[in-house]
């Protein structure tokens, strides 16, 4: 399994509608922060999640949190 790419050292503020998401994992995504299928061949997986509610939220862009999809703060250390 290859390690995820580093696509920003920050969270993406996202709001979002109520819907069902794949969050973009592995960091090779063009259409970030969700997955756009470019993780093929490299063993990762996007993570699904839902928002029963529209929202704001902060997705992990630096790949490395510890609770995704969401930024940790993991990237302040990178
Ligand atoms: Fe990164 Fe799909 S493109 S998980
Ligand atoms: Fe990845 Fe904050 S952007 S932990």
């Amino acid at each position: 399994m290859e390690k995820p790419v580093v696509a920003q050292k920050a969270p993406f503020a996202v709001t979002l509608n109520a819907a069902e998401y794949y969050w973009c994992a592995c960091g090779r995504s063009r259409t970030q922060p969700m997955c756009d299928g470019s993780h093929q061949g490299t063993g990762l997986t996007p993570v699904k999640f839902t928002l029963a509610e529209p929202k704001l939220v902060y997705l992990c862009g630096c790949k490395q949190t510890k609770t995704p999809p969401y930024c940790d703060g993991t990237h302040k250390s990178l």
